[in-house]
């Protein structure tokens, strides 16, 4: 069967069909993979029946593993690279990060080199009447740089915002030692995308803490707007997960939340691994 790329009529996102992870993949079929990927923001591929160490091959075709801080305390036996995202709890000890990114950001944003992206396995989907529940929201933050108004975007060309690892509240809240080892960066509101040259916008409400040169209230009211314009819903595309797929986004051009509308006994369970990026320009 031949590879063939679906997008799905939302501003961003793409299926992949013809394509077995749990396969080795030839460099054509990675390269148009990897196309794909860098154009649509989003890409996914149903049905897939991969192993851990399968995921792992699959991501470090992209680049470097990223190690997220979660997986010091959440990953699989075995493959210290996934970290579980789940809500399933056994011997009353939760098996993975519950509640994992509920609120709108890019991954990893706190940090000097933001990871390139990330990719879900879904394994468990809760199911409620039948229906699935658990969707995965993401906006296109290159397609709100586009929209942006001349003025605005003369006023924030070259400014740089602060990111602070505190500033999110996190379902589990970091260790004094994840904190000392997270200070506060800066990078530039809008990014270029370093495989397709594409201008995002990078400013989410709870990790952006400041605009440098601007005063704390005027800061503020302009990280609102700009992180209320990138999750407008013509910018959104919201997926609806089914096991086995494998989804993964680029943290550049997209900004992403987990919407939490489901608890036990519906279960979820996604194992997650991270792609190493570059200093954001
Ligand atoms: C995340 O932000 O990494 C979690 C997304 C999800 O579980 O849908």
């Amino acid at each position: 069967m031949s590879i063939g790329i679906v997008p799905t009529g939302a501003p961003l996102g793409a299926e992949i069909r013809g394509v077995d992870l749990s396969q080795p993949l030839g460099d054509n079929v990675f390269a148009t993979i990897e196309r794909a990927y860098n154009e649509h923001g989003v890409i996914f591929f149903r049905d897939q029946h991969i192993t851990p160490p399968q995921q792992v091959a699959f991501t470090r075709r992209f680049g470097d593993i990223e190690f997220n801080i979660f997986a010091e305390r959440w990953s699989v036996p075995g493959s210290p690279e996934i970290v579980v995202v789940s809500n399933i709890a056994e011997d009353g000890k939760p098996i993975g990060i519950k509640r994992a990114g509920e609120n709108w950001h890019s991954d990893m944003c706190y940090t000097a080199r933001p990871p390139r992206g990330t990719m879900l396995h879904a394994i468990e989907i809760p199911l409620l009447h039948g229906m699935p529940l658990g969707d995965t929201e993401f906006a296109s933050a290159a397609l709100a740089c586009d929209e942006l108004p001349e003025a605005l975007r003369q006023r924030i060309e070259g400014r740089t915002a602060i990111f602070d690892f505190k500033g999110r509240k996190r379902a589990f809240p970091p260790s004094a030692s994840e904190i000392e080892r997270n200070p506060p960066v800066r990078h530039p509101i809008v990014r270029t995308h370093p495989h397709t040259g594409r201008k995002c916008l990078y400013v989410m409400r709870d990790d952006c803490t400041g605009i440098e040169g601007l005063e704390q209230e005027e800061a503020d009211i302009l990280i609102a707007a700009l992180a209320d314009h990138v999750i407008k819903p013509s910018h959104i595309y919201r997926h609806q997960w089914r096991p086995g797929d494998v989804l993964m986004w680029d943290n550049c051009t997209v900004q992403h939340r987990a919407i939490q509308d489901y608890d036990m006994p519906l279960r979820r369970l996604m194992h997650r691994t991270t792609m190493g990026g570059a200093v954001p320009n």
